[in-house]
C-alpha cells in the first residue's frame, strides 16, 4: 500500500476519499510539524501533501527520495524548494483558481477597513471613548474614485481590478511580466504606480526578486494619505521600513493579512501601531474555498502517486525530462 504523510487535519473530510487505499499518516497537532518532524515522516512515504506553514527545502526532499508527487495545500508555493524537487523528478502541485476570489474579497475588506479606519473606531466605540459626533473624528481616505494600484496582475491581482470597477476606481499595475492593458487598467512601473496611488495593493509572490520591494525608499516616494495592503506574502514588505513610515506618518495606514515572520509574536512592534491593522493569514479562509483548495491538492496527489500528470503543476519541467 502506498504511503502518504499528511502535514494538518484538513476542513470537513477532505482527506475520506484516501482512507482504505493508501497509509495514511495525518500530523494531528495544531501547530506544524517541527524540522525534525518532517524528516522523519517524509522518509520512506511516497506522497507528501503539506502547507505555507511547511519549509520542505532540499534536505526534507533528500529525505524524502521515495516522494512521487509534493502537493501544496496553497497557491503559493515559495515554501518548498521547487528547484531541488525538479532536480529529483518530483512534481510540485498548488492550488490556482479556487482561492482568487476569496482572496481579493479579503484584500478589498482589508483596504476598506484600513481606510475607512474600521479597527480604530472599534477600539474608540468599545473603549467607551465615544462622547458626541465629532466633524474631525478619525477621518480616513475614500474609496470610491480612488487609484487602486496593484502590484503583481496575476489572477488576484485582476480580481482586485474587477471589483475596483465597482468602486469607480482608477486602477494601476506593475508587474513585469504582465501584457499591458489587463481588465481596462493602466500598466505603469512600480515607482509610478507608488506615486500616483491612494490605495496599494500587494499580490506577486514571493521571490528573491520581490523580496522586499517593500522599502524605506517605496514607502517615501508614496502619497501621505496612501494605504498599504499585503494579503500575498509577508516579506514582500521591510517591516522595519514599514514601522518607520507608520509610526513616522510617511504614509496613513496599513493592512496585513500575511505578515515576517508568521506568526508575528504579539509583542511585535507593529502590533502596537493604531494604524496598522494585523490579521492571521486569512485570505483564503471560507469553508467554501478551503474545501475545494482540499479536493485539488487531494487530486494533484492522487496524480502524481498514480504517475499521471498533476491538474495543477508549478514545475512541469519534470515531465520534459521524463
Ligand atoms: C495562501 O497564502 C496561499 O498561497 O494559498
Ligand atoms: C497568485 O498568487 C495569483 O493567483 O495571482
Amino acid at each position: 500500500m502506498r504511503s502518504i504523510f499528511v502535514t494538518r487535519k484538513l476542513p470537513e473530510n477532505s482527506l475520506g476519499r484516501l482512507a482504505g487505499h493508501f497509509a495514511l499518516t495525518i500530523w494531528q497537532d495544531e501547530t506544524p510539524p517541527n524540522r525534525s518532524d518532517l524528516l522523519e515522516k517524509v522518509a520512506g512515504k511516497d506522497a507528501l501533501l503539506c502547507l505555507l506553514t511547511d519549509t520542505i527545502d532540499q534536505a526534507v526532499i533528500e529525505a524524502g527520495s521515495k516522494l512521487r508527487v509534493i502537493s501544496n495545500y496553497a497557491v503559493g508555493y515559495d515554501n518548498i524548494d521547487v528547484e531541488a524537487a525538479t532536480k529529483m523528478g518530483i512534481p510540485v502541485g498548488n492550488t490556482p483558481d479556487v482561492l482568487t476570489e476569496t482572496t481579493a474579497d479579503l484584500a478589498f475588506a482589508l483596504i476598506a477597513a484600513a481606510a475607512r479606519r474600521i479597527p480604530e473606531g472599534m477600539s474608540y466605540a468599545r473603549e467607551g471613548r465615544w462622547k458626541t459626533w465629532s466633524p474631525t473624528l478619525l477621518l480616513g481616505t475614500d474609496l470610491h474614485r480612488a487609484t487602486l494600484g496593484i502590484v503583481g496582475m496575476g489572477r488576484i491581482g485582476r480580481a482586485m481590478a474587477r471589483r475596483a470597477r465597482g468602486f469607480s476606481m482608477t486602477v494601476l499595475y506593475s508587474d513585469p511580466g504582465a501584457a499591458p492593458g489587463l481588465e481596462g487598467a493602466e500598466k505603469v512601473p512600480l515607482e509610478s504606480l507608488l506615486e500616483r496611488s491612494d490605495l496599494v495593493s500587494l499580490h506577486a509572490p514571493l521571490t528573491d526578486e520581490t523580496r522586499h520591494m517593500i522599502d524605506d525608499g517605496a514607502l517615501k516616494a508614496m502619497k501621505r494619505h496612501a494605504v498599504l495592503v499585503n494579503t500575498a506574502r509577508g516579506a514582500l514588505v521591510d517591516h522595519e521600513a514599514l514601522h518607520r513610515a507608520l509610526a513616522e506618518g510617511i504614509i496613513q495606514a496599513a493592512a496585513l493579512d500575511v505578515t515576517d515572520p508568521e506568526p508575528l509574536p504579539a509583542d511585535h512592534p507593529l502590533h502596537e501601531l493604531p494604524n496598522c491593522l494585523i490579521i492571521p493569514h486569512l485570505g483564503s479562509a471560507t469553508l467554501a474555498t478551503r474545501t475545494k483548495m482540499a479536493q485539488i491538492a487531494v487530486r494533484n496527489l492522487l496524480a502524481g502517486l498514480e504517475g499521471r500528470r498533476l491538474p495543477h503543476c508549478v514545475n512541469p519541467e519534470v515531465y520534459e525530462k521524463k
